[in-house]
């Protein structure tokens, strides 16, 4: 273990001295972390620490220290109580698909790999819950259920990589968001690790237990700053015996919150349940199609789509409902209605490839998008979208939105290209001013992380901020856990 003074050392560390010389100066923090999990996850070659030192969107990067990769609980503390005697940061990672650089390393810190959490429980169908440790991906969690015929109330398109810790960390949304509520509501208990690397473990899955603060309802959204999830017991309901999907043309962003909103009651009285409701638009789908090689969804093109999925049991007559539900909803100009599952997959991809286009978009300009995820009052959005295409391209001649999202949560992803990297800043305050002054959040699904740091106060008020600060304060009041990510 070190030997120097751990407090002159995060003096160093706070002062903003270069941390990684600060270390190596005073203690072999490399050496204690290789002890506690093993030379073969402390890892400091450049070439395998490279994967953990940028962003999915690869706007984001730093110079780790090293990464570490903890086998179990007991390693997380004992790597969190070291860092903390050493003055080191420390930055949760999941699966490091997250839009806002949360789970990038600051200069110095070590990231903390939680992928080797891998840990499955079975189904408890009495309390409708399994436990998972946080470095379970989303998708091999949902596998895991659905071979006892349950399923997860939340979805996204990062499945694949995204971890149930990271999922957690940020509240994340997705795409059942309009039936199952987000991350927070899935959770039915937690264990993680606190700054000073003690345990905190509610995992019981009771329904009804309340004895004082819900310090897991707490960590979550806390985007890995005041502790490390290592465990969490999720809820999951019965899967869907049938599924319907459809994609529907409609006139204009404005007009696909007029065609959901007269489309839900009529589906509300129908059999199954409405658990999908995600909108993009025509430049959108455009470029979509350039990237993936998709054929066109519809026999015309469109200025605005929505996609609705409905889940019902297995006697359920869901295609012809949703159907019928169409063809009596004002707005809808065309729609494609499908039930077999290769067919609904295949609309899905429409919604769900935006992502991967438009960051190979930015990858063939030279400058990876700016991602803003915001959300508004349903009925804000079509003004708002013109006010921000309006103020963008007046600024900024050469700006390019794309733009799609979560339409029944008002969630907008608004993607801008083709701003020179200087403008950026500005481009995002134009772009998060308008959407404040129209009522709506800065911050959606995808959290703060460090990129949207300088806005906070858009969204939140100072009485607050200094309430989170206080927090931030008793549980972590060296700062070391993913410092920079949602205060200064
Ligand atoms: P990471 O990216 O590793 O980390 C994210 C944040 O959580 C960081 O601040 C990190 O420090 C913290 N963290 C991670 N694990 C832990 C832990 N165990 N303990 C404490 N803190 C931790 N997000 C949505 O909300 N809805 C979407 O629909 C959606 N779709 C996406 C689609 C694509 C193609 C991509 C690339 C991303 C998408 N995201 C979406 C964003 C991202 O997938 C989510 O934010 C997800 O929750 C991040 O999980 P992760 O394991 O990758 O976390
Ligand atoms: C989505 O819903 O597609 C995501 O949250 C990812 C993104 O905004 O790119
Ligand atoms: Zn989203």
């Amino acid at each position: 273990m070190p030997d120097a003074d751990p407090a002159a050392i995060r003096g160093d560390l706070t002062e903003n001295v270069d941390a990684a010389q600060a270390l190596t100066e005073n203690v072999d923090a490399a050496q204690a972390l290789t002890e506690i999990v093993g030379a073969a996850h402390t890892l400091t070659e450049p070439d395998v620490v490279g994967g953990y030192a940028v962003d999915w969107t690869g706007r984001w990067r730093g110079a780790p220290l090293a990464v570490v990769r903890p086998a179990d609980t007991g390693q997380v503390a004992a790597v969190v109580t070291a860092c903390a005697a050493a003055g080191v940061p420390v930055v949760p990672q999941g699966g490091n698909t997250g839009l806002v650089g949360g789970a990038v390393p600051v200069d110095g810190s070590v990231p903390l790999s939680l992928r080797r959490l891998d840990s499955r429980g079975p189904v408890d169908a009495a309390t409708r819950t399994a436990a998972f440790g946080a470095g379970v991906p989303l998708a091999e969690a949902q596998r895991h259920v659905a071979a006892d015929g349950w399923e997860i109330g939340v979805d996204l398109a990062a499945r694949d990589t995204a971890t149930i810790g990271g999922l957690v960390a940020t509240n994340a949304g997705g795409e059942r968001v309009i039936r199952h509520g987000l991350t927070r509501g899935q959770v039915a208990g937690i264990e993680a690790v606190l700054a000073d690397g003690s345990v905190v473990r509610r995992m019981t899955g009771l329904l009804k237990d309340n004895v004082g603060y819900d310090l897991g309802q707490l960590l979550i959204g806390s985007e890995g700053t005041l502790g490390v999830v290592t465990a969490v017991r999720l809820r999951v309901v019965p899967a869907a015996a049938r599924r319907a999907v459809a994609l529907v043309g409609c006139g204009s962003v404005a007009g696909a919150v007029d065609v959901l909103a007269g489309l839900r009651p009529r589906l509300d009285a129908g059999p199954g349940e409405l658990v999908a409701a995600e909108m993009f638009v025509d430049d959108g789908l455009a470029l979509v199609r350039e990237h993936t090689g998709l054929g066109a969804p519809l026999p015309d093109p469109h200025p605005a789509y929505l996609l609705v999925e409905t889940t019902g049991g297995p006697d359920d007559a869901l295609p012809e409902a949703l159907a019928e539900a169409l063809e009596a909803t004002e707005g809808v100009r065309d729609a494609v209605v499908a039930d077999e599952p290769a067919r609904r997959a295949a609309l899905w991809e429409y919604r769900e490839r935006h992502t991967e286009a438009v960051a190979a978009d930015g990858t063939r300009r030279g400058a990876p998008p700016v991602k803003l995820d915001v959300s508004l009052p349903p009925a804000s959005l079509g003004p708002v979208v013109d006010d921000v295409r309006g103020v963008l391209s007046s600024a900024y001649p050469d700006a390019v939105l794309y733009l799609w999202g979560h339409l029944a949560e008002g969630n907008l992803h608004l993607n801008v290209l083709g701003v020179d990297p200087a403008d950026e800043r500005a481009a995002t305050d134009l772009v998060l001013r308008t959407v404040a002054a129209a009522g709506g959040s800065i911050g959606a699904e995808h959290g703060i992380g460090r990129a949207k740091v300088p806005w906070v106060g858009l969204s939140r008020s100072p009485a607050e901020l200094a309430a989170m600060r206080a927090v931030k304060s008793a549980l972590d009041p060296a700062r070391l856990l993913n410092p920079g990510v949602l205060f200064d």
